[in-house]
């Protein structure tokens, strides 16, 4: 065999879809989320590194948070974010997904809700937040005295997980960096994460939703407000006096 050519095993290896075409996808993917980790500064504490068993000293100590201002913003829009996710291929759910569910709403919302990720309806039509918890989170939207079209709807994921499992660590890595770009984007002047998901993702930790709920906390230096999801709040009518409350705090600082 000459040098440069590949023997069966070789070219077995590199074929698309195969474990190592996973592992090359993961690694770009996560380069890329390291590299935004990076550029932005971003803050991720130590313990929540530990914890995932990430390699301690790739991260120094986590620097105090700058807030970002127009200075480390990169110029990019809405529609830019857009095109630079294109048709992505960049996790295993695009193989399973209908529709990529990107978000939508006000390019200029004050307030940007984030949720796990699209559910069947969601998949189906291509819209965040559609299906039954959808409506419910329409209609808190309304009882804040707003409109969906006032505010922006995204997801952590923008493509739909089988049997609605969890995201995964390496869809999260793939997807969370046109996440950040989208609120970079869009600069609202409150995030309100729904559910333990969106919650632990955006503020990396694992404190339980219920603890979180309740309180502003900063991401990327916009104040982040964690509460239930509506999805919850469907099996847990119960809980909607605190969902009430927390929403308050958020027109409040509207
Ligand atoms: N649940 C979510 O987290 N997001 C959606 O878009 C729909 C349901
Ligand atoms: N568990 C969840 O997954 N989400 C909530 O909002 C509350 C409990």
């Amino acid at each position: 065999m000459q040098k440069g050519e590949m023997n069966g095993m070789e070219r077995a290896l590199i074929q698309a879809d195969t474990p190592r075409e996973e592992l090359r996808r993961m690694v770009v993917a996560l380069r890329s989320r390291l590299q935004l980790d990076v550029a932005l500064n971003r803050a991720i504490p130590a313990s929540y590194l530990r914890k995932q068993g990430a390699v301690k000293r790739f991260y120094a100590p986590a620097p105090q948070r700058i807030p970002v201002d127009a200075a480390d913003r990169p110029e990019q829009t809405l529609a830019d974010v857009r095109e630079e996710l294109g048709d992505c291929r960049r996790c295993p759910l695009c193989k399973t997904r209908n529709n990529l569910v990107f978000g939508e709403g006000n390019l200029h919302a004050g307030l940007v809700f984030v949720g796990e990720a699209p559910g069947a309806d969601e998949d189906r039509q291509g819209r965040p937040f559609v299906g039954k918890a959808g409506q419910l989170l329409t209609r808190i939207i309304v009882a804040m005295g707003l409109q969906r079209q006032d505010v922006y709807i995204c997801n952590i994921l923008k493509c739909r997980p089988p049997d609605n499992r969890n995201p995964r660590p390496e869809e999260i890595a793939a997807c969370e960096p046109f996440l950040i770009r989208q609120l970079q984007a869009i600069r609202p002047k409150i995030i309100c994460a729904l559910g333990t998901f969106s919650a632990h993702t955006l503020l990396k930790t694992d404190v339980p939703i219920s603890l979180l709920r309740g309180k502003f906390h900063r991401y990327q230096g916009i104040p982040l407000m964690p509460t239930y999801h509506p999805a919850y709040l469907l099996r847990n009518p119960g809980a909607k006096r605190q969902v009430w409350e927390d929403v308050q705090k958020i027109m409040k600082a509207l």
